[in-house]
C-alpha cells in the first residue's frame, strides 16, 4: 500500500482531488466508485471547484456508491442518496443515468443486489474506488466479521457505526440499523483504490488497516491484498503508523507524488 501523508485535512483532499482529476483527465469515461461520510466532503467541495474553475469535465463519467441505508428514500435527507447529490452530482456535469447508488427501498434486496454488480461489470468495471474508513476498521458497511470475500448484500451495522453516525441523525434510534452495501470482495476488483481518513478517531483503524495483520475484524486490512491501493491521510490520522518515518521518506523521493 502507498501512504502519503499530508499536514491538514484540506491538503489530505486537495491531493485526493488531484488523483481523480488525474484518472479522469487518463480517461474521460472513467468509472468511479463513491464513497459518503464526512470524510470525502473535502474532496467533492474540490473536484467541484476544479469542475467550474478548471473544466473538470465528468460529462462521461459512470459512478457507482459503496452503500445506502435500507429504509430511507432518496428525499430522505440522511440518504446517501441526497447526500451525493447535494455535494457532488448537482454541481458537476455528469449525466444522471449514470449514477449508480443502491436503492434503500427496493422491495426485493437479493435481486438488486445482483443487479448492481452487474452493473459494474457492464459498465467495465471500477478504475477508481474512493473509500473512507470507519473507526472500528470497516470500508463501505462492512462490518468487523464480514467476508473479505463478500458482494453487495444487506448489513447489519455494528453498534459503534451506529453511535459513530448519530451525529448525522436527530437522535440514536433513528440511525438504521441495516445498510446495502458492496462488498470487500467487490471494492477489491477496482483496478484502483484510494483510501481517506483524517482525524485521531481514525489513527487507531488506519494503523490496523495499514499495517496489522489482513483480518475480518478490520475490513479495512483487506486493502494489503490489493495491488494498487494508494492511501491518503491527514497528520493525526498517521499518527499511529509504525512505519511513519518510512513513508514520509518514499514521499520526499517522489516529488510528483500527490
Ligand atoms: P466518516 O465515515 O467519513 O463519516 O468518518 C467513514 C466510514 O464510516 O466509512
Amino acid at each position: 500500500m502507498e501512504v502519503i501523508v499530508q499536514e491538514t485535512a484540506p491538503e489530505m483532499s486537495k491531493a485526493a482531488a488531484r488523483v481523480v482529476a488525474h484518472v479522469l483527465n487518463c480517461k474521460p469515461n472513467a468509472v468511479l466508485g463513491l464513497a459518503t461520510g464526512s470524510t470525502p466532503l473535502g474532496l467533492y467541495k474540490e473536484l467541484v471547484r476544479l469542475h467550474v474553475e478548471e473544466n473538470l469535465d465528468f460529462s462521461q463519467v459512470t459512478t457507482f456508491n459503496l452503500d445506502e441505508y435500507v429504509g430511507l428514500t432518496q428525499k430522505d435527507p440522511q440518504s446517501y442518496h441526497y447526500f451525493m447529490h447535494e455535494n457532488l452530482f448537482r454541481h458537476v456535469n455528469i449525466s444522471k443515468s449514470n449514477i449508480y447508488i443502491p436503492s434503500g427501498t427496493t422491495d426485493n434486496y437479493a435481486a438488486f443486489c445482483q443487479w448492481y454488480e452487474q452493473r459494474i461489470i457492464d459498465c467495465g468495471g471500477i478504475d477508481l474506488q474512493v473509500l473512507g474508513i470507519g473507526s472500528d476498521g470497516h470500508i463501505a458497511f462492512n462490518e468487523p466479521s464480514s467476508s473479505l470475500g463478500s458482494r453487495t448484500r444487506i448489513k447489519t451495522l455494528a453498534k459503534q457505526t451506529i453511535d459513530d453516525n448519530a451525529r448525522f441523525f436527530s437522535a440514536p434510534e433513528q440511525v438504521p440499523v441495516y445498510a446495502i452495501t458492496m462488498g470487500v470482495g467487490t471494492i477489491l476488483e477496482a483496478r484502483k483504490i484510494m483510501l481517506l481518513a483524517n482525524g485521531e478517531s481514525k489513527a487507531l483503524a488506519i494503523a490496523q488497516a495499514v499495517e496489522g495483520p489482513v483480518t475480518s475484524m478490520i475490513t479495512a486490512s483487506a486493502l494489503q491484498l490489493h495491488r494498487d491501493c494508494l492511501c491518503i491521510l491527514d497528520r493525526e490520522a498517521a499518527s499511529r503508523l509504525k512505519m511513519l518515518d518510512y513513508y514520509t521518506w518514499i514521499q520526499a523521493k517522489m516529488p510528483n507524488a500527490p
